[in-house]
């Protein structure tokens, strides 16, 4: 799996193949996407079919400016404000698709509306630029497993069916954008992620209304029970270790075990926790522990996304 460090000539051939019709895994912000032409229909398949991915579940599409987005989709006053507060960044707003807006109809997995980010980072931004095109894009990895926030992750799991990987070394976030519903009055929360419910509210005035997810019948598609998942089994609010486990620590007070440990953040900053969590997943799946234990995690601030993936890591599997 041909892996580029990102500079301006990696990035106009990676544009080069998207105009192809081909997968590109990208950095972002949040962590490493699995990017294709949004406008053609047989690149976005593959992007489907490479990840295992269940058809009806929506992607987010990815776009260089917010004149891109307006012409995609209707902005209301609300999606304005936030995008003038958190654009680029990691926030992706569902807003209503425009009818004949380009967007493969696969995309949005027939839905009449569709999800979309400006990111900040550099080397996505550029890609955006150089291919002039709007670039659907899911985590670069296999359905239902770990998102990767290093190239490396996204080599171990495609093969042939991704053109290039563009290395932007490690994600700066490590959690997938927020997703806020922002198509009609209320704002609706369908994906705590790497922008804190808090800031958004403050910097809106109003509140933001958090649909809660049945797992039996989720209400938007891709809010499965089980996602996340690594290999070995995930226990939740572990305050001691038992035999065969790996520990996921957090904080200054860490259980005594003999099995392996990583601590997301000794000093308890949930920003270092949440940028680390996925790699430490991978990294102690990898140690060959019949199950990771995963002692609590505050629930304020980014501890909420943080919670989300590890309660979905830990939830039986489908
Ligand atoms: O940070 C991110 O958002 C990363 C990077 C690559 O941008 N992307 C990402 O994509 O996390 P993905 O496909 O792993 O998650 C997208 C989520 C899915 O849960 C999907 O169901 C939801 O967005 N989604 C997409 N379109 C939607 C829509 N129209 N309505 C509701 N949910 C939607
Ligand atoms: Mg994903």
């Amino acid at each position: 799996m041909p892996i580029f460090p990102a500079n301006s000539a990696s990035i106009a051939r990676a544009a080069t193949r998207i105009r192809e019709g081909r997968l590109v895994a990208m950095p972002t912000e949040t962590v490493y996407g699995l990017a294709a032409d949004a406008t053609n229909g047989r690149a976005v398949a593959a992007i489907y079919a490479a990840k295992g991915r269940p058809r009806f579940n929506p992607l987010i599409v990815h776009f260089a400016s917010l004149e891109q987005a307006r012409a995609l989709v209707v902005m209301t006053p609300m999606a304005e404000r936030l995008a003038q507060a958190f654009w680029p960044g990691p926030l992706t707003l569902v807003a209503c698709a425009r009818k004949g807006n380009g967007i493969a109809g696969l995309v949005t997995a027939g839905l009449d509306t569709l999800a979309v980010r400006m990111p900040a980072h550099p080397v996505a931004r550029a890609l955006l630029a150089e291919c002039g095109r709007p670039l659907a894009a899911p985590s670069a990895n296999k359905s239902g497993r770990i998102s990767p926030t290093m190239a490396a992750h996204v080599a171990g799991e495609f093969a042939g069916e991704v053109a290039m990987i563009l290395d932007g070394g490690t994600c700066g976030h490590g959690l997938e954008s927020t997703i806020l519903d922002a198509s009609g009055e209320e704002l609706v929360l369908l994906r705590p992620g790497a922008i804190a419910v808090e800031p958004i509210e403050a910097a809106i005035g109003a509140r933001v209304v958090r649909r809660l997810i049945d797992p039996d019948a989720p209400t938007a598609p891709g809010q499965l029970a089980s996602h996340y998942a690594p290999s070995a089994r995930v226990r939740l609010n572990a305050v001691s270790v038992e035999a065969g486990e790996a520990l996921l620590a957090f904080g200054a007070e860490v259980p005594v075990t003999r099995g392996p440990v990583i601590n997301l953040s000794e000093s308890g900053d949930l920003i270092e926790a949440a940028q680390g969590l996925f790699a430490a997943l991978r990294t102690l799946d990898a140690s060959g522990a019949a199950a990771i234990a995963v002692m609590p995690i505050p629930a304020h601030g980014l501890g909420e996304a943080i919670n989300d993936r590890l309660s979905r890591a830990a939830a039986p599997r489908g």
